[in-house]
């Protein structure tokens, strides 16, 4: 067979306008890279970075009117006599409507809700101490509330306070706290953030039945925004455990169980722009707010509307096909069903957590 001739080398643009173009493409290039460097690089993920070691998922098994000994039984435990005791504990900033919800709907099962809430942010801001300012708003549950605050320390204008040191000594703090609340071995304590919202029927398995793992994972289902806008069942920090002289407060990997499908993790699930301004600016990742913009009220109030990104990031995703699946706003459920039942036995009062709730108090 013949070669075919290369016919358009001929056609080759002189040198001298190679050179202007180039002249132009690479600083577009430098300024596209600069600006948007974390969000090619969350592109290029995939490539860079490794998903943790996959979890064992143990099967979860519930249905309403089901009895307890039928329920520890299928998971291969067996039902207590007595329930035992659980201990919840969280490191509080600033989402009150998210705590009233978790605290109604975990109050029949929990002895004592542990609070601990730093008067700075991560990021070494002074912050208002949310929680005792409103605290009569929690007196429902005013018996079982062991609170404390963290006394932060306020970074110095140009030193940055690493956030993620701020957060390991507030966890720290923590494990003081739950003794002074008076938890014993054998108890349950869990460890959660505020929105990380264990089912009450995960929580009475835990109480009632024997055989469960030292240390579980709680696999959550994600929601952005509101229950309108489910991610997916990738929330899997929250961790249920029973209590020992080695349990330590920690918001990390810890086990390689984790129980499916036991609650709600609602990220971001505020009743008005300004505590999503809150928010943004600081917590951990508050380096994600790049351009003033990004606080914008009528900006933020879009989003929410649309399900899409705060930050103008890309998904965080290990492949490239979920990578390209999770691209984009996030899909609208018109779905009220297994919800927290506190939430839909007040559902005026949260129509901002609920579908076609999305706009937001602009004060
Ligand atoms: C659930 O249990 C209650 C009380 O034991 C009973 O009155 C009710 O009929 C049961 N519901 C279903 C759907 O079986
Ligand atoms: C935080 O609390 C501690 C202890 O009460 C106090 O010394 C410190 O000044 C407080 N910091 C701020 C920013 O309020």
């Amino acid at each position: 067979m013949a070669i075919r001739p290369l016919r358009h080398t001929s056609k080759m643009p002189p040198p001298k306008f190679l050179f202007i173009i180039l002249l132009i493409l690479v600083p577009i290039c430098v300024i596209g890279i600069y600006t948007h460097g974390e969000k090619i690089s969350y592109l290029f993920r995939p490539l860079w970075d490794h998903p943790p070691p996959a979890f064992e998922r143990l099967p979860h098994y519930y249905a309403e009117n089901v009895s307890m000994d039928q329920l520890c039984n299928l998971h291969g435990w067996t039902m207590r006599s007595q329930p035992r005791r659980v201990f919840d504990g969280i490191i509080f900033s600033n989402e009150l409507d998210i705590l009233e919800v978790r605290w109604k709907e975990l109050h029949p099962y929990i002895t004592k809700f542990v609070i601990l809430e730093a008067n700075t942010t991560f990021t070494g801001i002074p912050k208002p101490l949310f929680f005792a300012s409103n605290r009569a708003r929690f007196a429902f549950a005013e018996e079982k509330i062991v609170h404390d605050v963290f006394p932060g320390k306020v970074a110095h204008p140009g030193s940055q306070e690493d956030p993620f040191i701020l957060e390991s000594k507030q966890r720290i703090a923590m494990n003081s706290l739950i003794r002074i609340a008076g938890i014993s071995y054998g108890d349950i304590l869990i460890m959660s953030d505020t929105d990380e919202i264990p089912s009450p029927h995960t929580v009475k398995l835990l109480q009632w039945c024997d055989g469960i793992p030292p240390i579980m994972h709680l696999e959550l289902r994600h929601y952005m925004y509101s229950f309108e806008f489910p991610v997916d069942y990738s929330s899997w920090r929250a961790t249920a455990h029973v209590f020992s002289p080695w349990t330590r407060y920690q918001h990390s990997r810890q086990t390689d169980y984790i129980f499916s499908d036991a609650g709600w993790h609602c990220s971001f699930c505020f009743r008005s722009i300004q505590e999503f301004v809150f928010k943004m600016t600081a917590y951990s990742h508050a380096n994600r707010v790049k351009r003033k913009e990004f606080l914008n009220y009528p900006r933020i109030q879009k989003l929410i509307c649309k399900g899409d990104d705060l930050f103008d990031m890309l998904p965080e995703e290990y492949t490239f096909k979920e990578l390209i699946k999770k691209m984009g706003p996030i899909p609208r459920s018109a779905s009220a069903v297994h919800l927290p039942a506190y939430l839909i036995e007040n559902a005026d009062k949260f129509r901002f957590l609920l579908p076609g709730g999305c706009l937001r108090a602009q004060d």
